[in-house]
């Protein structure tokens, strides 16, 4: 019965998805079933890239709210659909606009790279934008000598062993990452003694300096898929677990901590995605004023 009941949801996303020329984007950490109907399954700068350039009226984001901001700023002639509309990100409330406009007058000339996982009124006070997967190009790319680097704290000391550049990060983390210890890696290698070690930048310093590879999500994937590795501990949010059995079943991956799960990641399912696609509810929308802002920060970011 249930099956039956779940195979109809699906078919009815699909059919909608097609009547109304819309595109299912998911992030890596969505719940299994919605990674499942998607278009495109993937990490923060893929989506992003993927928001700009794929064809359609409409993008059903089945991620968190800044997620769907920045599709809805790139993108401005498409409608961004939120299905889970309370899916936040606690990181990206760790810093508000005004809270980066003292930084800079403390800072003056000092450029601001924010992190994807910012609000559009930040972005809008930003210099340029960046994900986990391109954080130390873009810092790279800029002539100044000293950035400042909001709200990741984690990812900001992650880009500092890769650059000559001082780095003035923002104390913000991710609460799911940042819980994540070096106790919880020695565990999970006491378990699987063969096993690589890979985690996400977010990680906290001390837990990215055990690991054998650090990446973005999809760069994860990437890595499982290609290594010559048979066993991996995944050290990011469990999500992702879904696409490593997908697209690398020959691997054996484990997650790092079982307790790594967003919370704010798994409220989106299936029925929000086709009530959505009914109802064209609920919108992202962004200010013009901010939003033209925001872009240049982000088509800056994306041109490199
Ligand atoms: P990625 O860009 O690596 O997918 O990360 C997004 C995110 O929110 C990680 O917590
Ligand atoms: Fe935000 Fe962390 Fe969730 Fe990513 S995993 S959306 S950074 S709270």
């Amino acid at each position: 019965m249930q099956v039956q009941a779940a195979l109809s949801i699906k078919e009815e996303i699909l059919r909608l998805k097609d009547e109304r020329r819309a595109i299912i984007l998911a992030h890596n950490y969505q719940p299994a079933e919605v990674q499942d109907i998607a278009d495109l399954t993937g990490d923060s700068l893929e989506l992003s890239r993927a928001a700009a350039t794929m064809d359609g009226d409409i993008i059903v984001f089945c991620g968190v709210d800044f997620m769907a901001e920045t599709a809805a700023i790139i993108s401005p002639e498409k409608l961004v659909l939120l299905p889970a509309q309370d899916a936040c990100c606690p990181m990206a409330e760790m810093i508000t606009a005004d809270e980066l406009k003292l930084v800079k007058s403390r800072y003056p000339g000092i450029p601001v790279v924010c992190y994807v996982n910012t609000s559009a009124e930040v972005k809008a006070e930003s210099d340029i934008c960046c994900t986990s997967s391109n954080a130390v190009k873009v810092v790279n790319s800029l002539t100044e000598d000293s950035v400042i680097f909001v709200p990741d704290r984690n990812l900001g000391r992650y880009v500092q062993r890769f650059t000559q550049k001082e780095i003035l990060p923002w104390e913000g983390f991710c609460i799911v990452h940042d819980r994540i210890t070096p106790d919880d890696i020695r565990k999970a290698q006491a378990l699987h003694p063969r096993a690589a070690v890979l985690v996400h930048p977010e990680c906290r310093p001390e837990v990215i300096d055990l690991a054998d590879h650090v990446a973005s999500t999809s760069g994860i994937i990437r890595h499982v898929c290609n290594d010559s590795g048979k066993e991996f501990i995944i050290g990011t949010e469990v999500g992702i677990l879904h696409r490593l059995a997908r697209e690398c079943p020959a691997k054996k991956c484990y997650p790092l901590s079982r307790a790594a799960v967003c919370s704010n990641m798994k409220k989106t399912d299936l029925k929000k995605v086709l009530d959505s696609l009914v109802s064209l509810h609920p919108r992202v929308t962004v200010p013009e004023e901010i939003a033209d802002r925001a872009r240049k920060a982000i088509e800056r970011m994306l041109s490199l």
